[in-house]
């Protein structure tokens, strides 16, 4: 598939019901979400715990698009292949989640999925020129991995531009990931970034009996990520 620059919004069922996670998905898929963005964590690189890779699986058939899958676990390097067995289109790790980021990544590509690096608020981008060759999506986290409806951190916003310039023409998605929300959608994008998660702010007043709301939340934020 060829690269496609446009503006993605990828709601993180971390704020969906998680009674209810299959209706979810393809409720935010019907209102017009691009990807579906997956959290998992292990109590112990972040401090929350959500769902391996069994939940993964069973969340597959009912996303018809992107799985973009987060992984915040740690060790890493041994769950990928369950993660990618599990149906991940993108699987998306940590510097800090294992001893040699280079190598996770080209086990990804292996896997046959696409490699993604995640990085903290506090985590320098000085090793990315390293590892252009190997990715396809950089996720800039705008909060502390863990938990979602945490507040924007602006001083991340001088890293997307950074990493805007290091990506150049390259087909590598700049993800934001992190207190995305209309107020801070089109400093996101203003910066350089073309894929922005949204937890609270897509599923906030909706429900997958009510889904007209997620829609309605997922055009709000494009429409602010693009003021005319
Ligand atoms: C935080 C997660 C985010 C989170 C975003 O560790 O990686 O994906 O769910 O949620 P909001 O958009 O509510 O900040
Ligand atoms: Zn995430």
């Amino acid at each position: 598939m060829t690269f496609d620059p446009k503006i993605k919004i990828a709601p993180s069922i971390l704020a969906a019901d998680f009674s209810n996670f299959g209706a979810e998905c393809r409720a935010i898929e019907a209102q017009g979400a691009d990807w579906v963005h997956v959290d998992v964590m292990d109590g112990h690189f972040v401090p929350n715990i959500t769902f391996g890779p069994a939940m993964c699986a069973a969340l597959r058939p009912h996303i018809k698009g992107i799985m973009d899958v987060h992984l915040m676990i740690q060790p890493i390097d041994p769950f990928l292949e369950a993660f990618a067995k599990a149906g991940a289109d993108h699987l998306t790790v940590h510097p800090e989640a294992g001893p040699h980021i280079h190598r996770s990544l080209q086990t990804i590509r292996a896997l046959g999925k696409k490699a993604g690096l995640a990085i903290n608020p506090g985590t320098d981008i000085g090793m990315v020129p390293y590892l252009l060759d190997q990715l396809d999506l950089i996720c800039v986290m705008t909060v502390n991995p863990g938990f979602g409806g945490q507040s924007f951190l602006d001083s991340q916003l001088p890293k997307i531009r950074a990493l805007r310039q290091l990506i150049g023409d390259r087909p590598i998605d700049l993800q934001v990931d992190g207190g995305v929300s209309v107020d801070t959608a089109a400093r996101v994008v203003a910066a350089g970034a073309n894929v922005l998660v949204a937890g609270a702010a897509v599923f906030k007043g909706g429900s997958a009996d009510k889904p007209e709301e997620y829609g309605h939340n997922i055009r709000r934020i494009r429409v602010a990520a693009l003021p005319s």
